[in-house]
């Protein structure tokens, strides 16, 4: 099998505060994202998925009950529900009263304040297709065509294809655990740009198995800078981290 190029590639920073700055505020809120742009980060990671009325939210869990007060399943909620959910309050009260945002707030938000992002599409199970289609649909709308292209990432294979076909224009980075024996047919069936893998299955030579088929890499969820420092000698290009304060410093970013 020959192994596509992947597409030209965006100016990808090192250092991507995953779910915003998430070790210093609630994560997947315009609280943490606010604070990735104080804290200097030039990039956020953060997941969408769907309400029950099919609308995207930035939300990580499949159920409200970790990261908010409500409970039960997101995909059996509907937006207008979320208005009530406090999802700052858990994390410290300090931040009580933080909503759950909408992606139309979060990509408002990212570009007022000119960042660059990693939208993960993290669809329930049977809404592949559905959450990529509709996320994509706004984000095309609302994405400014002269700022840094999103990387669009997710786990589905199904989603990443789905993004082939609405927003060509944009990268696609294929989130893994770990590298299979056959993650190179899945990269290549999406043509994806990177591979996004979890830092405690990562080898030095499994870096440089992506690297050598083309991909860029990016390692999460990395918050130790000495680890960090690590993962860059071995040539990770970008790590998505909680604590962007911790690792820029090192990255010259
Ligand atoms: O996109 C990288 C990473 O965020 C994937 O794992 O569970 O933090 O969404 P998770
Ligand atoms: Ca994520």
């Amino acid at each position: 099998t020959v192994t596509p190029l992947p597409p030209a590639h965006p100016a990808v920073p090192r250092v991507i505060a995953h779910r915003g700055a998430s070790a210093s505020a609630p994560e997947n809120t315009l609280a943490a994202f606010r604070r990735a742009h104080a804290l200097g980060a030039p990039w956020v990671e953060f997941d969408v998925k769907l309400t029950a009325d099919g609308r995207p939210v930035v939300f990580h869990d499949a159920t409200l009950d970790r990261t908010t007060d409500g409970h039960g399943p997101v995909a059996d909620t509907p937006l207008a529900a979320f208005g009530d959910l406090d999802a700052g309050q858990w994390f410290d009260p300090a931040f009580a009263g933080e909503l759950v945002p909408t992606l139309e707030e979060v990509l408002d938000l990212l570009v007022e304040m000119g960042m660059g992002a990693n939208i993960e599409l993290k669809p329930d199970p049977g809404r592949e297709a559905e959450t990529a289609s509709v996320c994509l649909d706004v984000a095309r709308e609302l994405w400014p065509a002269d700022a840094p292209p999103l990387l669009v990432s997710s786990f589905s294979p199904v989603a990443l294809a789905v993004a082939r076909e609405m927003t060509p224009q944009w990268p696609r980075g294929l989130v893994l655990e770990a590298l299979t024996d056959d993650w190179q047919a899945g990269a290549a069936a999406v043509e994806a740009w990177s591979v996004h893998c979890a830092a405690e299955l990562l080898s030095a030579r499994g870096v440089a198995e992506v690297l050598d088929a083309g991909y860029r890499v990016m390692v999460y969820t990395v918050n130790d800078p000495g680890r960090a420092a690590n993962l860059w000698d071995w040539g990770v290009d970008s790590i998505i981290t909680d604590r962007p304060e911790a690792l820029l410093p090192l990255a010259g970013a």
